[in-house]
């Protein structure tokens, strides 16, 4: 579709084509073939890339915000709920993923099922879930480094140094006398250094960080279910104060816990790598999610058990849960260096997912092909890898975890649903294209469902949070309009146009 002879002529209802045009799933498929990236990625890689993108801050610092702030010990049935939303993306995702597993995930079904303004929209809204979402980790991964120091060494960390200069009370931004989050920084520009450098080892790294997290996690269930005390679950659902406690405080519980769930998609964004897509990014995505499921449930049944649930808005609560109580020191630590080398891997695999979906924009022309550059010692995507830290370092340094956390949920849960209406869409305009796997029950019953709770989810978000998206959304169109429409490769396609291959870098580090 290129342009007509004289601009002016029609020129209006062409735009209009070209927004809704759509990448047709063979070319998709046919670049997809095309790449380099070697394919040996197995069932088990997926899951373990899965669940060391999900366990991170949602379970160990905002189980105690939720269940505080909102739904009370309740906070279990919240978890319950936000994995329901969770389970019927991992659904779809899977669906689409065992068709077209390319690595642009989100932004590449989109493409081919609703067009360019939508593919680039949810490109776009993508850098909330996969940039700000590391970012938000960061800051949780500095709590638990203070409060491994403080439990482990007795050692207090100055909090000007160690937490952000600004908290928001829901209205304004608030200042809190601290000023620079050092630990956070530090962190992302390691990852940063580590994603540039070449990631032989983040295959090992991904995986230790995942064998501890879960080992600590199902040490402290054990551990610490022994000293549950029962008076703390009465009442399980406080009764509703000012939009707090009762029934919709469960549902702003589920929202707010629903963070914990962000990752299983980011399985999607190693397609390219996987040796049997079809069947194992499926296996990769569900099983991940049903694993992390099952210990968030158990967790955070502990936690509200441990102490009373209004005491639990601490940046750190699973291992405050324990404080005050005899013989708890060694589990406090554990828990600890459990959160710190679990953080590290959920931003180490956002981290690498969001260079992976620049990458993959950059090639279809939206981005500059600067980002689709390859390093050419390290053979790892460098600009987009290093500006993503950066901006990811500058977001942890400065702003609170609940704002970003929010931004990422609600930039998750937008994903989810064109997510969803794509799965809708492709039954029909694809009906025959062979599926490693379909959603049970049909194309309508859960994408409508799981479509409906997504939105439902974001309604129920701060207004200021749902304007912020809309802002981020409306500076995403400037940048379309101005660049990425002008400039796509389906559109107005090039010629000669040398073309940039593909890195041989890998999620796992098996290239
Ligand atoms: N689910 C991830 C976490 O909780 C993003 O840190």
């Amino acid at each position: 579709m290129g342009k007509p002879r004289r601009p002016d002529e029609n020129w209006f209802k062409h735009r209009l084509r070209l927004l809704a045009s759509r990448k047709s799933l063979d070319q998709i498929l046919r670049e997809g073939n095309a790449s380099t990236m070697k394919r040996s990625l197995t069932a088990w890689d997926l899951t373990m890339i899965g669940v060391g993108a999900i366990i991170g801050g949602g379970i160990f610092v905002l189980t105690g915000v939720a269940a505080a702030k909102y739904a009370g010990p309740a906070i279990i049935v919240s978890f319950i709920i936000a994995g329901v939303c969770a389970g019927i993306a991992a659904f779809s995702y899977s669906e689409l993923a065992s068709m077209v597993p390319i690595s642009g995930s989100a932004y590449t079904y989109t493409y081919a099922t609703m067009g360019e303004l939508l593919a680039w929209i949810i490109g776009w809204d993508l850098i909330l879930e996969y940039l700000v979402g590391a970012a938000t980790v960061a800051v949780s991964w500095s709590s638990y480094l203070v409060a491994l120091f403080k439990d482990a060494f007795g050692v207090t960390l100055d909090p000007r140094t160690t937490s952000g200069p600004v908290i928001w009370d829901g209205s304004t931004f608030v200042r809190t006398g601290n000023i620079i989050n050092i630990p956070a920084i530090l962190i992302v520009l390691l990852i940063t250094v580590v994603l540039v450098v070449g990631i032989q080892e983040s295959a090992r790294l991904n995986m230790a960080a995942v064998l501890i997290k879960v080992l600590v996690v199902l040490i402290f269930i054990f551990a610490a279910c022994g000293r549950v005390d029962p008076a703390n679950y009465k009442p399980f659902v406080p009764p509703a104060q000012d939009g707090k406690y009762g029934g919709l405080g469960i549902i702003r519980g589920a929202k707010t816990v629903f963070f914990a769930y962000i990752g299983f998609d980011a399985v999607s964004t190693a397609a390219q790598e996987a040796k049997n897509p079809k069947r194992d990014l499926p296996i990769g995505i569900i099983s991940s999610l049903i694993i992390c499921t099952t210990l968030y449930i158990a967790t955070a049944a502990v936690v509200v058990g441990l102490r009373p649930y209004y005491e639990l808005d601490v940046a750190h609560p699973i291992s405050f849960a324990l404080e005050n109580m005899s013989n708890t020191r060694w589990l406090r630590i554990l828990v600890d260096i459990g959160a710190v080398a679990g953080l590290l891997s959920v931003m180490l695999i956002l981290m690498m997912g969001q260079p992976r979906i620049f990458h993959t924009m950059a090639k279809d022309g939206m981005l500059p092909s600067l980002l689709a550059r390859i390093h050419p010692r390290f053979r790892t995507p460098y600009i987009p890898t290093i500006i993503t830290g950066v901006c990811c370092a500058v977001l942890a340094g400065f702003l609170p975890v609940d704002l970003l956390g929010d931004m990422t949920s609600v930039g998750t849960l937008l994903a989810f649903f064109l997510v969803h209406a794509g799965v809708i869409i492709l039954r029909f305009t694809n009906p025959d294209m062979p599926r490693g796997f379909r959603v049970p029950l049909g194309p309508f019953v859960l994408p409508v469902l799981g479509g409906a709770i997504s939105i439902a989810l974001i309604v129920l978000s701060e207004p200021t949070t749902i304007y912020r998206l809309f802002a981020w959304l409306g500076i995403g169109l400037i940048v379309y309009a101005i660049y990425g429409h002008r400039k796509s490769h389906l559109n107005f396609p090039r010629e000669n146009e040398e073309v940039e291959p593909d890195y041989g870098y890998t999620a796992t580090g098996h290239a």
